[in-house]
């Protein structure tokens, strides 16, 4: 599937399927007055006899209009100006790529004029665009002996005006690159434990690596984890066959004296929950726990496509959770990285565990930011649900740019507070902290404990727990925060150059 931003006048373009868009009260676009116009007013008729309404989302297919070459136009309905949602945006276009899809024509032109949104921004709309229509053409079947049909849907063509046309072709550029960030992100994460192990992982990233000039990667496997010193990470892995890695990658797009950022993804390739077994119901779900990683993993290759202008590391720890002779005990107490000693009261609440040694790891490269995604907390779910991504952050600068970021992209985060007052729940009577706090404020409590470990540098942690994966008859990974990130650094690369 490949994008094009074109220019023609609507009426004249020969297609298998003009898309165009119509909002509520006969409100046309200039593709859809166009239309209107050469077919000498078929769509006011058709909405003046109640057909269509322009309600956002609302579609309709049309055959062979009059006086229009496409041999289909699909309408969209853009709702009514000043109230158009993005949600209801996103809904709409992915409908219509679905719709494409199911026709099974091999092209279609999509001419909504940047009026499906009401901010009047071209590279948002034209990126969203692309995002959105490669996400609604994923499939997996990577793990079944029949292949998804191919999809015939080869090119999708992006209508624009001339004076667009720039702004338009870096979008779809960008929107490219993020869409494939996502779709690797989901890949990752829907391939099942016994496939996408921590060896699995670093061999993504070592792929990666060989894919972009770019990218370097060193990967340090058990004895080295052990030998550094990293017990925490060492104790998640103990119950496991397969060995923990930390995999380390390094991107260079600008000068190699200029201090990185830095992502740490939690890759843990299942969670059993450990010795703190979970219960049975859905547990094949941890296999999605690993989606920290995927998405950092996924941004990494979105900013080596779009070679951003910055630093990049990208630290991922990855380990299986589970149980065995040779497992943690709860009241195991470790020393991590840091020098700090841990008291693992629950052998579930491994995430932070790997993630602390990861973070302590990370200041040797002295970043600029710091900021870590994980599917850390189920707490995270009761707080927020299935629609926003838990932000914590010790430095209110980098949480704002974050929030900022995660809004423009259409990948929403909502803040919660790091108040010094919930650090005592982690109080512990054999080591410096244990590894929970107790039921009260879960997700920031799994915060807390990893801000002791973040205390050099600006730091950031995302909870994607209610965001990264679909469960029931959707159930997939939905590659959540690939396009957060990405537009965080998009924005840092962006402020350099001004
Ligand atoms: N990976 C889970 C969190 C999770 C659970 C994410 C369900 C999405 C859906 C994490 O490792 C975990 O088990 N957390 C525990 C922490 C508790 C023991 C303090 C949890 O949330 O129950
Ligand atoms: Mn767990
Ligand atoms: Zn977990």
């Amino acid at each position: 599937m490949d994008f094009e931003i074109v220019n023609a006048s609507p009426a004249e373009i020969e297609t298998d399927c003009l898309v165009i868009g119509i909002g509520t009260d006969a409100e046309f676009t200039s593709s859809s007055t166009a239309v209107n116009d050469a077919s000498k007013g078929y769509l006011q008729r058709l909405i003046d006899a109640g057909d269509f309404s322009g309600k956002q989302g609302e579609t309709q297919m049309l055959r062979e209009i009059p006086g229009v070459k496409a041999s289909r136009v699909l309408l969209l309905g853009l709702g009514k100006r000043g109230e158009r949602s993005i949600g209801k945006q996103q809904t709409g276009i992915s409908a219509a790529a679905t719709i494409l899809t199911k026709l099974g024509v091999k092209s279609a032109v999509i001419a909504l004029d940047c009026e499906s949104s009401d901010d009047d921004d071209i590279y948002r709309d034209t990126r969203h665009l692309v995002e959105w229509c490669s996400a609604s053409l994923y499939r997996y079947d990577t793990t079944k002996s029949k292949k998804a049909d191919p999809i015939k849907l080869e090119h999708i063509y992006i209508l624009a005006t001339e004076e667009q046309t720039e702004i338009a072709e870096g979008a779809l550029l960008d929107g490219v690159a993020i869409a494939n960030g996502v779709s690797s992100a989901r890949e990752l994460g829907n391939l099942p434990g016994n496939i996408c192990t921590p060896l699995y992982l670093a061999e993504h990233a070592v792929n990666l690596a060989n894919e972009f000039e770019s990218i370097s990667v060193d990967i340090l496997n058990e004895d080295q984890i052990e030998a550094l010193g990293m017990g925490a990470l060492m104790a998640v892995g103990k119950g496991s066959d397969i060995p923990p890695r930390l995999i380390v990658l390094k991107y260079t797009g600008t000068d190699e004296s200029e201090k990185p950022h830095a992502l740490v993804g939690k890759g843990i390739t299942f969670d059993t929950g450990g010795i703190s077994l979970k219960p049975g119901g859905e547990m094949d779900e941890m296999k999605f726990d690993m989606c920290g990683a995927a998405s950092v993993l996924g941004a990494l290759e979105s900013v080596a496509e779009m070679a951003l202008p910055i630093n990049l590391v990208v630290l991922v720890a990855a380990a299986e959770n589970m149980p065995s002779g040779g497992a943690t005990k709860p009241g195991d107490v470790v020393t991590t990285l840091s020098g700090q000693t841990v008291e693992i009261l629950n052998t579930d609440a491994e995430g932070r565990l790997v993630l602390c040694d990861a973070l302590t790891y990370v200041e040797r490269f002295e970043p600029q930011s710091v900021i870590d995604v994980a599917t850390l907390t189920g707490a995270c779910i009761i707080a927020l649900g299935h629609q926003a991504t838990g932000l914590l952050a010790n430095n209110q600068e980098l949480a704002n740019k974050l929030l900022d970021a995660g809004q423009y992209a259409w990948d929403r985060a909502w803040q919660l507070p790091l108040w010094d007052e919930y650090q005592p729940q982690l109080d512990s009577n054999f080591a410096d902290i244990a590894n929970i706090g107790g039921r009260p404020a879960g997700t920031i409590t799994a915060a807390c404990f990893l801000s002791r470990f973040a205390k050099t540098f600006n730091w950031a942690h995302l909870d994607i727990a209610g965001v990264a994966w679909n469960s029931g008859k959707a159930k997939g990974a939905t590659g959540r925060c690939v396009p957060l990130l990405c537009q965080y650094l998009l924005d840092i690369a962006e402020e350099k150059e001004a």
